[in-house]
């Protein structure tokens, strides 16, 4: 089917749903549509989960969580400074919760991340020799997802190893380990963890260069007879920049290698970015806050809301093309108020980067979501 049939289709769900008051109109949480159900045919519908909302503690986010998703993943609860915070000490409070959560409401669990070298525990960034390093890498990798096997449905191994040029990223791993790290942790991962999907995981991998470097691990794990079933673009992009050519073409290159897709992390952020247009989310990468840079403190303005409503409707009128090689598109955060991208990269700011407002209640985006299901999904097939 022509695309300009399919993106006038998307365009005319766009007029629609503008035409929408949201406020005077707005169906009670019970009456909402629900995406994971949409969606139900084509991919999994998940959000990333705070420790509160593995606890439930917010009853709006509960119920909003149930109603529309149907995959989990934690957002910081099973990374190495929360579940390794010493060397033989453990904390597997949160992420067992979560198991429990997810296996009550019947969600699929993504464990993450595996090896990644940010948010790890003190004790390992102090470690200066090999083996220590060794020792932390296998000692974690056979313990965290030997405990979570046939409790979580995937693990993202390897967690952001690349540079922007594809080479790899200058981390204690590589360092003290050798470049043959990332083969490894899936090794080990496959080892401890044998009925788990095995996923690398990396921001900016739809970049021809950064994808290059993805392929290139990709088929080394493969050469070395060790199992991968998948890749995880995090899918932090900018309203103004969602690179919709290069998605498509990741797609296909990494479905030809004969693995499934997952969007782990989606959110498009609508604030001027300090460093021009591609976004980073290496989460060390700050800037000062100035009033400038934080436009939109007393609401999003109509023109921008829009924007978001129709740029969400082209990536899922994409997504939906490739459904059969997309196994899951995770949204990282259930509402704008939860949001990483209110303080990274600068602190203190008010973005708008998910499907639903501050208060849980669904953003035109939402709906425009749903419509290209509805309009455009007919199309597609
Ligand atoms: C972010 C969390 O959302 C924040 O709460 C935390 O302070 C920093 O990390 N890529 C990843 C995620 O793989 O783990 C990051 O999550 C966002 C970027």
């Amino acid at each position: 089917m022509k695309k300009g049939i399919v993106y006038k289709l998307t365009i005319a769900g766009v007029l629609f749903i503008s035409c929408y008051n949201t406020k005077s109109s707005r169906p009670p949480a019970s009456r909402l549509p629900s995406l994971k159900e949409i969606f139900k045919n084509d991919f999994l519908i998940g959000t990333a989960l705070s420790a509160e909302q593995i606890e439930e503690k917010d009853s709006s986010a509960a119920v909003l969580v149930r109603q529309q998703f149907n995959a989990v993943t934690p957002e910081n609860v099973m990374k190495a400074e929360i579940i390794h915070p010493q060397w033989e000490e453990y904390n597997f409070d949160f992420a067992d919760k979560l198991v429990d959560y997810s296996k009550k409401y019947g969600m699929e669990l993504t464990a993450t991340p595996l090896i990644w070298h940010s948010q790890l525990p003190p004790f390992v960034s102090k470690l200066n020799d090999a083996d220590s390093v060794r020792r932390y890498f296998e000692d974690h990798i056979a313990t965290v997802a030997g405990r979570y096997d046939g409790k979580t449905h995937s693990w993202e191994v390897v967690n952001e190893a690349l540079n922007e040029d594809g080479s790899l990223r200058n981390t204690v791993f590589l360092q003290k380990l050798g470049s043959g790290y990332v083969v490894e942790a899936f090794r080990l991962a496959q080892k401890a963890a044998p009925n788990t999907q095995l996923y690398y995981n990396d921001y900016n991998i739809e970049q021809p260069r950064k994808r290059a470097g993805a392929i290139e691990i990709v088929k080394k794990i493969q050469a070395a007879g060790v199992r991968i079933d998948g890749v995880g673009i995090q899918g932090h992009w900018h309203v103004d920049d969602v690179p919709l050519n290069y998605i498509e073409q990741s797609i296909q290159e990494f479905s030809a290698l004969g693995l499934q897709v997952a969007f782990t992390e989606l959110d498009l952020s609508v604030l001027p970015n300090p460093w021009g247009r591609i976004a980073s989310a290496d989460i060390s990468q700050t800037a000062q806050y100035e009033a400038q840079m934080n436009p939109y403190t007393k609401g999003l303005p109509d023109s921008v809301q829009q924007k978001l409503a129709t740029v969400y409707a082209r990536l899922f009128l994409l997504f939906l093309k490739y459904k059969d090689n997309i196994s899951r598109v995770t949204f990282w955060g259930v509402n704008d108020g939860q949001s990483w991208l209110n303080d990274f990269p600068i602190r203190g700011r008010t973005n708008y980067p998910l499907l639903f407002d501050r208060q849980y209640h669904p953003k035109p985006a939402f709906y425009t979501v749903i419509e290209t299901k509805k309009k455009a999904g007919i199309v597609i097939h």
